[in-house]
């Protein structure tokens, strides 16, 4: 008489095929969500650019150097800043096209009443970054980074004009 090992050690324990494959997937499955909850990914799509620009201003609004600027914005104000902002981080990052402002002569505007200094561009940066770092991670979000020290330098240049 002969014995399939693996039929005899599956008899023993009690085990079908099924189960088995639902147990593999369990696993697989387990393993992937972990991996998804520590695993940061690149910006894709624009409401990957609106979590990064809420959780930027989220911050902004508890900063002391930076909140001043914003403190006077009431609820419905910030309701039509917010997607203007995230407009204007899509057109940059993927030329979208749907932002029709002008940041440089707003905060030309803005500079002339209360005065943005390097400090107030390096803790914006510092801030900026520190959202994108904290969501994402990628050849997108690097771009967003930069453009955005690209933008704060040149208007930091505009400004001093
Ligand atoms: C010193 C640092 C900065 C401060 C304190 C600041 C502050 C502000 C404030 C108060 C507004 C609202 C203006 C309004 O309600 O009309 C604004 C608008 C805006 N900011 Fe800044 N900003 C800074 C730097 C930057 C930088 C570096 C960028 C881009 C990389 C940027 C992009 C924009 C844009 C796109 C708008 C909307 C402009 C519009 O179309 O009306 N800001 N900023």
């Amino acid at each position: 008489m002969t014995f399939n090992n693996n039929a005899v050690i599956r008899g023993a324990l009690y085990i079908s095929d099924s189960q088995i494959s639902t147990f593999a997937l369990t696993v697989l499955h387990y393993r992937t969500a972990e991996q998804m909850k520590g695993e940061k990914r690149d910006i894709r799509k624009p409401r990957d650019i609106q979590r990064v620009v809420n959780t930027f201003f989220r911050g902004v609004k508890k900063d002391p150097l930076l909140s001043p600027f914003f403190a006077d914005k009431t609820k419905e104000e910030w309701a039509t800043f917010l997607p203007m902002m995230y407009s204007f981080w899509e057109n940059v990052l993927f030329y979208s096209g749907g932002y029709f402002g002008n940041p440089m002569a707003r905060h030309k505007e803005m500079h002339e009443l209360r005065n943005f200094t390097p400090a107030h561009f390096e803790q914006w940066l510092h801030l900026f970054s520190e959202s994108i770092d904290q969501l994402y991670t990628g050849p997108h979000a690097e771009m967003m980074k930069e453009r955005a020290r690209n933008i704060a330098t040149v208007m930091q240049v505009k400004l001093a004009q």
